[in-house]
This record gives structure tokens, C-alpha cells and sequence, in this order.
């Protein structure tokens, strides 16, 4: 049977590091508030009309074309997971695919949050082992510095989400190669709201009642960005932090024993978990739950802050260069975030 491996790794990273003491400049929170509920130290911020989501996105896709030992002309296929894109449409695809000098080849935008770069590597993984494509670029892409709420009201978002890409090259393995075990995806929209971008929109106004969304009462036009929605600056993230938490530690450890389930091994058998950078609080806890060791989580919120769907990626570089995830390793890359949605991805590296 046709499987898929991963055949190179790039990431990117903007310059520009921003403390929780910066951030205590500009809004009512302490250092010590951040580190004890998160475990963030620091993320990246990118340069303001310098670079966006698609920018960083290309250059972490072009070194993982490198790493793989690929030029422009060999990609057959991209995916673009992210959340921050350039525009509200189109999407970050076919900018990456401009940016790159890509052939004409399909671009495909995944919006799955923070679950954006497991279903796109899911997506990846079916369509090598179907034999459709043959050399897939998978790019992870956050600038949500761009968009969250800098006074005190959005602190409880803002101080948690940084800057940055990842991207990973997929092609087809052979039999004793690395190869990618299996994918597992998962939504459920009952609480969609726990963890939205609401406005600007095209929802009308009808999920959470017209008057809080601003949507004035008129014939055509004027439902997308309402005057009503910029003077209420009611145009940031929101979150619900206790329910996400509360989700996130019963869907996380499920979807990782499902993926180890699926293939016959049990969690003594992972050599590294590396779950997308939610909260160093909920890798803290999964790893209780499902008694693994330290050596065996990688975590690395504390520098970078939750990147969304950039941070599996940057996160799998990491413990790669450092040599915690070596050839032959069972690893098991797990997600959960907005939607809800959750996934996993079980690899043999
Ligand atoms: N600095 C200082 N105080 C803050 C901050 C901040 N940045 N943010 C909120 N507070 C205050 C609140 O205003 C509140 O004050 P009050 O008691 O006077 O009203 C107090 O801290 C407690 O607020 P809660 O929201 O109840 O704080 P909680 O203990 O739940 O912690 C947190 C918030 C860290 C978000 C927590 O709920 C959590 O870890 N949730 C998981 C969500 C998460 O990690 N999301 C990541 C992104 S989503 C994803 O990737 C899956």
C-alpha cells in the first residue's frame, strides 16, 4: 500500500521577540500571571507592512523544499492551513504559490484553527496514498499579531498567540521508510463560539443575536463590516477559556489513544507526543493523563506562544534539530482548537 513520508522541514520565525514585560506595558497583566496560567515566556511578533501570513509561510515552505531537495517546478500540490490570512479571500495558497513561482498546481486553503495543520497533513496523506500527487508542500501560517486586541479587555486572548510558520514537504515512501501510520479528524460546532473570530462576517448577525454583532436593519449591503461593529471595536477573537481547557484535556489524550489504538501500540510504545502549543497547562495535563515522561512531550509554547497552525510544525523542527526526535521514532503530532476540532497524526519518523 502507498504511504506518505515526510520529506523535508522548514520553519520560520520573525525577529522580533516580545516579553511579558512588554506586554505589561500596553495592558493590565503581570509576567507572573501569563507564566503560571500558560507557560509562555515569549512569542514573535512580524514586522507590521513588512510581512504577512503568506510571506512567512513562503519562506518556511521554500526551506522545506530545500530540506527536501526540491525546486519550484517539482511541487504538484499545496495546502495553506491558517487562520490569520492575508485576505478574506483568496486564500494564502495561491499567494504562496505566486511568491514561490510554483507551476500552476492546485492550492488548496484548510481553515481548521489550531487543528489546521493535522487536517491539511491529513488531506496530504490521502492524496499520496491515493497516488495523485507526488511532492505536496503542507504550510502552517500564523500573523495574529495583526489582529488581536492590545488593551486590557483582550488580554485574556492577546497574551497567549505569537507569530510564525512551519511547513513540511510530503511525498510517497517506500517500504522501509519513514512513513506516516495514520490521521485521525474530529469536529463538534456545539460550542463554535467558545473560540471565534466573529466580525467581520457574513453570519448575519443570527448565531449570538443581531444587536451585539451591529447589523443594522436595511434592504442590501452593509452585513459584512458595519459601522456599528468598528465603533464597539467589537472586531477581536474571543475565547472562553474555561471550556476550551475543559474540552481540550478530555479530546486531546482520546484522539492520541485512538491514533495508538489504530495501529496496535499503547503509550509506553511513543517515543515523542508533540501536541499543538496550546497552553503549556493542557500539554501538562494530557501528559499526566496518559502517564507519559517528560522526554517523552515536546513542548516549546514557552518561546513562542500558541501559533496556531504553525505551531506543530515549528514545534517538529525544533525537536528534530535537537535530536529528540530520531529515525525510526514512534511520533504522534495531536491537535485541538476553534470548531471545536481535534486530530492526530501517528508517524513512524
Ligand atoms: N493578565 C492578568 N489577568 C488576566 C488576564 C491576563 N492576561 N487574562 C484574564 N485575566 C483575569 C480575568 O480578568 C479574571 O479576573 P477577575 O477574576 O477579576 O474577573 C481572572 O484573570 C481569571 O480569569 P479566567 O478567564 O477565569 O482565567 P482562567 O483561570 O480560566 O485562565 C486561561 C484563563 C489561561 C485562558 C485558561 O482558561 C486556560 O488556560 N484556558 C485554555 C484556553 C487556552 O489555552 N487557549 C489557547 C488557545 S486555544 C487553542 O489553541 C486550543
Amino acid at each position: 500500500m502507498l504511504r506518505s513520508k515526510v520529506a523535508g522541514i522548514g520553519i520560520y520565525l520573525p525577529e522580533k521577540v516580545v516579553t511579558n514585560h512588554d506586554l505589561e506595558r500596553v495592558m493590565d497583566t503581570s509576567d507572573e500571571w501569563i507564566q503560571e496560567r500558560t507557560g509562555i515566556r515569549e512569542r514573535r511578533y512580524a514586522k507590521k507592512h513588512e510581512e504577512s501570513t503568506s510571506t512567512m509561510g513562503a519562506i518556511a515552505a521554500r526551506r522545506a523544499m530545500d530540506d527536501a531537495g526540491l525546486e519550484p517546478a517539482d511541487i504538484d500540490f499545496v495546502i495553506f492551513a491558517t487562520l490569520s490570512p492575508d485576505y478574506f479571500f483568496p486564500g494564502c495558497g495561491v499567494l504562496l504559490q505566486r511568491a514561490l513561482k510554483l507551476g500552476d498546481v492546485g492550492a488548496l486553503d484548510v481553515r481548521n484553527q489550531c487543528s489546521g495543520f493535522i487536517y491539511g497533513l491529513s488531506v496530504a496523506d490521502q492524496f499520496i496514498r491515493s497516488g495523485m500527487y507526488k511532492n505536496i508542500l503542507l504550510v502552517g501560517a500564523e500573523f495574529h499579531s495583526a489582529g488581536l486586541d492590545f488593551t486590557t479587555r483582550g488580554r485574556n486572548v492577546t497574551v497567549i498567540f505569537g507569530d510564525g510558520a512551519g511547513a513540511l514537504v510530503l511525498q510517497p515512501a517506500g517500504d522501509q521508510d519513514s512513513m506516516i501510520l495514520s490521521t485521525h479528524l474530529h469536529s463538534n460546532g456545539a460550542q463554535a463560539e467558545a473560540l471565534a473570530y466573529i466580525n467581520p462576517g457574513c453570519h448575519g448577525g443570527v448565531h449570538l443575536g443581531t444587536e451585539r454583532f451591529g447589523y443594522p436593519n436595511q434592504e442590501f449591503g452593509g452585513a459584512f463590516l458595519t459601522q456599528k461593529m468598528i465603533e464597539n471595536e467589537d472586531y477581536y477573537p474571543n475565547m472562553d477559556g474555561q471550556a476550551v481547557f475543559k474540552s481540550a484535556v478530555v479530546k486531546f489524550p482520546e484522539v492520541i489513544l485512538e491514533a495508538l489504538d489504530a495501529n496496535g501500540f499503547q503509550v509506553s510504545d511513543l517515543d515523542m507526543l508533540i501536541p499543538h502549543q496550546a497552553n503549556l497547562r493542557i500539554s501538562q495535563f494530557i501528559q499526566k493523563k496518559l502517564g507519559l515522561r517528560d522526554d517523552q512531550v515536546y513542548n516549546n509554547i514557552m518561546r513562542y506562544g500558541n501559533t496556531t497552525a504553525a505551531s506543530i510544525p515549528i514545534a517538529l523542527y525544533e525537536a528534530v534539530q535537537e535530536g529528540k526526535v530520531k529515525k525510526s521514532n514512534l511520533v504522534c503530532l495531536a491537535s485541538f482548537g476553534s470548531g471545536f476540532t481535534w486530530g492526530s497524526a501517528l508517524i513512524k519518523w
